[in-house]
């Protein structure tokens, strides 16, 4: 459940008008309530203790340092996927001991990096990777620990963009080259093969397809004949952006748990979306609206695809609500609803937040919610067509902070030269 509500036809987040922060902050911009993503930390938290999992926050969904120093001081590691990450997660102070590295294309500089930081596990995805790692560690006269990521080849129902665990996906290792590894880990004396790591896609609704990668990884295990330290079941779990019934974190963990009984691993998760795709809001306003010779009603508004990808990218599913209720002038709440594509001010026909949205009347001004923007949506925008990225405020009950300011028309510049005689 997330903390974002109407009282009196307002919509607030926490015990804060979503208008009042727009009008303080401008638009668009992104905002999080910090209650919702705390909750949901704790949800999985909860729902695990009795095997005390290690949960890394998978940042590439948010790495907002507020949201990641919140989550590290409540006892949560971090999944990186590269150098960036790695300097954020240092730089909110996440021990060391709480990280693990995915990415199939870890560069030599990060692994060095990640060498020297010290970090629990390498997540590897290639034997020229583990051969690389090996090498870098060599160098450093360490071993480092690792776990191979396999792909257990099953279907996630989500995506295809966003399925990682098939055989024709780049992710992973297949059972064979993987038992051809451990066959002769003998050859990577700097490594210490401690363990697994799946993955196998993300906004996965339903436990199914977690418990069958789970299972046949299990299964393949137990032909290895090796002690196996950890097991990464990866990140994944759903959440609700329209009509979606996702498993809870309980029910999830209830289908989990009972595979992993007299089994003597350290369990590691890596939820991204879970913990705070519901916990954060576009905030944006209409510029114009505008009706086509089709009949076709547009919201233009000034928050755009380089802002929120998703809708374009995936044609995924992002709820718009008006954050304030029009009303009429006796005060009842307007009736009169209609039908809008609303659109952003990108010079692209795929720069859309949602089609075919049926809102009260909208007029100029008003402001809009794009809700479940708080996982992949500030994290992958761009300044495309040169717009500023946004701010980011966090609301923590009645309070707004500014997180992240709005870039400037300078930042779009920086460091950009042009050479003489051009
Ligand atoms: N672990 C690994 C190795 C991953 O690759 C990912 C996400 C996660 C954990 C976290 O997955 P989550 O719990 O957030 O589903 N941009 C897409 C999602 C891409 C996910 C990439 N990997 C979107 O906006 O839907």
């Amino acid at each position: 459940m997330h903390r974002f509500h109407y009282r009196n036809d307002t919509l607030y987040a926490e015990d804060v008008p979503v208008g009042e922060a727009a009008r303080r902050f401008g638009t668009p911009l992104y905002l999080y309530s910090h209650g919702t993503i705390v909750d949901h930390y704790l949800k999985i938290k909860e729902a695990f203790r009795e095997v005390e999992p290690l949960i890394c926050f998978s940042m590439k969904a948010n790495s907002s340092s507020a949201v990641l120093a919140s989550l590290v001081k409540r006892g949560a590691g971090l999944d990186i996927v590269s150098g960036g990450e790695l300097y954020r997660s240092r730089r909110v102070k996440c021990p060391a001991s709480r990280i693990v590295y995915a990415s199939v294309g870890k560069r030599e500089d990060e692994i060095d990096e990640a060498i020297r930081a010290g970090i629990l596990l390498f997540n590897v995805e290639s034997e020229p990777e583990l051969r690389m790692i090996n090498r870098r560690a060599h160098a450093r006269r360490k071993k480092v620990m690792v776990t191979l990521r396999l792909n257990p080849d099953v279907e996630a129902h989500t995506h295809h963009y966003i399925t990682t665990g098939k055989s024709e996906n780049k992710f992973g290792l297949d059972f064979n080259t993987a038992r051809a590894i451990i066959r002769f880990s003998n050859r990577y004396k700097n490594v210490d093969i401690a363990g697994v790591h799946i993955h196998i896609g993300s906004q996965i609704t339903e436990a199914q397809p977690f418990v069958a990668a789970i299972r046949k990884t299990l299964r393949f295990i137990d032909t290895l004949g090796v002690v196996i330290r950890y097991f990464n079941i990866g990140g994944g779990m759903g959440i609700v952006y329209d009509k979606e019934r996702p498993q809870g974190a309980n029910e999830f963990a209830a289908k989990v748990l009972p595979l992993f009984e007299d089994r003597d691993f350290k369990l590691i998760l890596e939820p991204g979306r879970f913990i705070v795709g519901n916990s954060g809001i576009l905030v944006t306003r209409v510029v114009y609206i505008k009706k086509s010779a089709s009949g076709k009603h547009f919201a233009i508004v000034d928050a755009g695809m380089n802002d929120l990808i998703r809708p374009s990218l995936y044609s995924a599913y992002h709820e718009i609500l008006p954050v304030d209720c029009p009303r009429q002038a006796g005060g009842a709440r307007s009736r009169r609803t209609v039908k809008y594509d609303v659109v952003g001010p990108i010079c692209e026909s795929g720069d859309f937040l949602g089609k075919d949205r049926v809102l009260p009347e909208l007029k100029e001004g008003d402001l809009l919610a794009v809700m479940g923007a708080g996982a992949y949506g500030y994290a992958m925008s761009s300044n495309y067509n040169s717009r500023p990225r946004l701010p980011e405020v966090m609301v923590i009950k009645n309070r707004v902070h500014l997180v992240r300011p709005r870039e400037t028309y300078a930042d779009l510049v920086r460091g950009e030269k042009v050479p003489k005689g051009i």
